[in-house]
């Protein structure tokens, strides 16, 4: 049998939501990942210190052995001092921007970054890495579009303004954002998804509208797919692995206004394996998962070893979410690829 040896993976872009919710999706990330950088859109959002220090704690009380590393929710009332203050907790390690309005629980985001700018003068100085949701907002914006006139209209110019503040351009989807994060220098990445790397925007449609196949940035056509894929295997470090795992209850995606999100923390890294199999490129999936990413963040790379075996299994077709049920993705369908225990 095919098997394949990692050092052991870190998630660099992960929702954990938060309660009851949380014990099945902590332990679905740490059967396989050592850490994972936790996104703070909960509600309300964890736009403090002392918030996300409380958060930390109920997630390690779920498992310590998995190592969470946290994030600050900016808005348009975060304070310098707050940023000040994070040189003195190393485990909360950046901080997230959502445009207002973009997407899952983004209510509290940023309406202008002008209203920010203090806060990221502070963040440059204290060289606090900016972890961007890179959509515009607009109504009028066509939503295939929202990323690549992210890039022109906020990236770019922030870019500028900021030439030192280190930035990561999260779950990208396009052609345009592999090649505008190539152009830039090693202060610029981007993490991927394995549902960007695996589907195309026919799978929203495949013999009907598929809700669980709706996430944010939303899922393009196969030109950018497979752009993806290339940019994830080419051995270029600004590329790195963020399944952007986020559960919803089936009650919130099966319904006239689902919400956006896609569970892959089940067989993330399983996905993972086979996109990087179907162009060939299994030698270059370590580095993606497990090197490039602790070092954009100035962290120690993971020295245990996880390995992977070529099997055919069936994913559930739901796991328990708190008092209510998620669908993960590929329910009830195969995956290639199993994480040996
Ligand atoms: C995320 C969520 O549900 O929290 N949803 C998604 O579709 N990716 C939010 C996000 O990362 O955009
Ligand atoms: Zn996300």
């Amino acid at each position: 049998m095919q098997t394949i040896t990692l050092t052991q993976p870190d998630d660099w872009h992960l929702h954990l939501r938060d309660g009851v919710n949380m014990a099945s999706v902590v332990a679905a990330t740490a059967r396989c990942f050592a850490r994972a950088i936790i996104m703070p859109n909960l509600k309300p959002p964890i736009t403090t210190v002392n918030q996300a220090i409380a958060y930390k704690k109920q997630i390690v009380n779920i498992d310590n052995n998995f190592k969470p590393l946290m994030t600050l929710y900016l808005t348009d009332n975060t304070s310098v001092d707050e940023i000040v203050k994070l040189k003195d907790f190393p485990d909360i390690v950046a901080v997230k921007y959502y445009p207002a309005g973009a997407t899952t629980n983004s209510d509290s985001g940023v309406t202008d970054l002008a209203k920010v700018w203090q806060v990221l003068e502070a963040m440059q100085k204290y060289d606090i890495p900016l972890l961007i949701h890179g959509e515009v907002t607009a109504a009028t914006t066509d939503v295939f579009d929202r990323e690549k006139l992210f890039i022109e209209s906020v990236l770019d110019p922030l870019i500028e303004n900021f030439p030192e503040l280190r930035i990561v351009l999260e779950h990208i989807t396009t052609q345009e954002a592999v090649e505008y994060v190539t152009s830039r220098n090693n202060k610029l990445a981007a993490t991927i998804t394995a549902h960007h790397l695996l589907m195309n925007r026919n799978d929203l449609f495949t013999g009907g509208i598929r809700p669980h196949h709706y996430c944010l940035p939303v899922l393009k056509r196969e030109t950018h797919r497979q752009a993806l894929l290339k940019a994830a295997t080419s051995g270029n470090p600004k590329f790195f692995l963020g399944t952007d795992s986020a559960p919803h209850a089936i009650s919130s995606k099966e319904t006239s206004c689902g919400c956006a999100g896609i569970y892959s923390a089940p067989a993330a890294i399983e996905l993972y394996a086979e996109a990087f199999e179907q162009v060939q490129a299994l030698d270059k999936l370590e580095a993606f998962a497990s090197f490039y990413g602790a070092d954009f963040y100035h962290l120690t790379r993971n020295t245990e070893k996880i390995t992977l075996k070529k099997h055919t299994w069936k994913m559930p077709s739901h796991f328990e979410f708190g008092t209510q049920k998620v669908v993960p993705i590929r329910a009830e369908q195969e995956i290639y690829w199993q994480l040996a225990k």
